[in-house]
């Protein structure tokens, strides 16, 4: 790609900073400075200010999402993309969440700067399970398990059923419940028509990959191999 394509793309500097960037022999190949803004480079051959460029192929994070932090660019609070470094938010294409958690959900979030793998992930085709752990502030019905299974449980203003969902209940007041599909606050709905409306909601897996594997406090990330949700 052009150098100062790749300064853009990665969130260096804006394409009429290239100039000046260059000139000041910030960018460098084989420890020589590239001089042009069109001269044709790999994000993997060049150092800018003497470092390598970041997830020169593309940024596949998994992020420990805390409550109380919002999946958006741009509402109030705090987001979850104050928890990234700064320079990624300058990235472009930006990096997005692979769909969303509520503001009170923790857990297992995916975040990109690739579109076709966020599009392939939350594409409602591929049916990528999830599972939520969950506490309740009522007791769970045993009956849920069977509705939830039935594939014909529709939800408060809703015209197509949910999709076969599988609830494992673990106590009195908490569980586990895998989803095939992301409807709108859709683990808090389907508890709260059965009577038991959820207390505390955590995403614990998204497909292959299981939250407690990765070892990540609340707020924490680490890259993610995207080959693995290739099918
Ligand atoms: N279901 C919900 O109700 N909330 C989430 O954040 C995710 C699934």
């Amino acid at each position: 790609m052009r150098t100062d394509a790749l300064l853009s793309r990665f969130g260096y500097c804006s394409r009429r900073e290239v100039a000046q960037w260059l000139k000041r022999g910030r960018v460098t190949r084989n420890g020589t400075p590239i001089k042009s803004p069109s001269e044709k480079v790999e994000p993997e051959e060049v150092l800018i200010d003497g470092e390598p460029v970041e997830f020169p192929r593309g940024i596949y994070i998994a992020l420990n999402k805390p409550l109380g932090c919002t999946c958006s660019h741009k509402e109030e609070g705090e987001l979850v993309y104050d928890l990234l470094p700064p320079q990624w938010l300058s990235r472009n294409p930006v990096v997005n969440t692979v769909g969303r958690l509520d503001k009170e959900t923790s857990g297992l979030l995916l975040l990109t700067d690739d579109g076709a793998f966020e599009h392939a992930q939350t594409s409602p085709k591929r049916h990528v399970p999830k599972v939520y752990a969950f506490t309740t502030t009522a007791p769970i019905p045993a009956s849920a398990v069977a509705l939830f299974a039935s594939g014909e449980l529709v939800l408060d203003g809703e015209r197509t059923p949910c999709l076969p969902a599988e609830l494992v209940i673990t106590g009195e007041q908490s569980g586990k419940l895998t989803l095939h599909e992301g409807r709108y606050h859709q683990v808090r709905r389907m508890l709260a028509s059965v009577g038991a409306p959820v207390d505390t909601l955590e995403r614990i897996e998204i497909g292959p990959l299981k939250l407690a594997d990765l070892n990540l406090e609340p707020g924490e990330w680490c890259e993610i191999d995207p080959a693995i949700f290739a099918r």
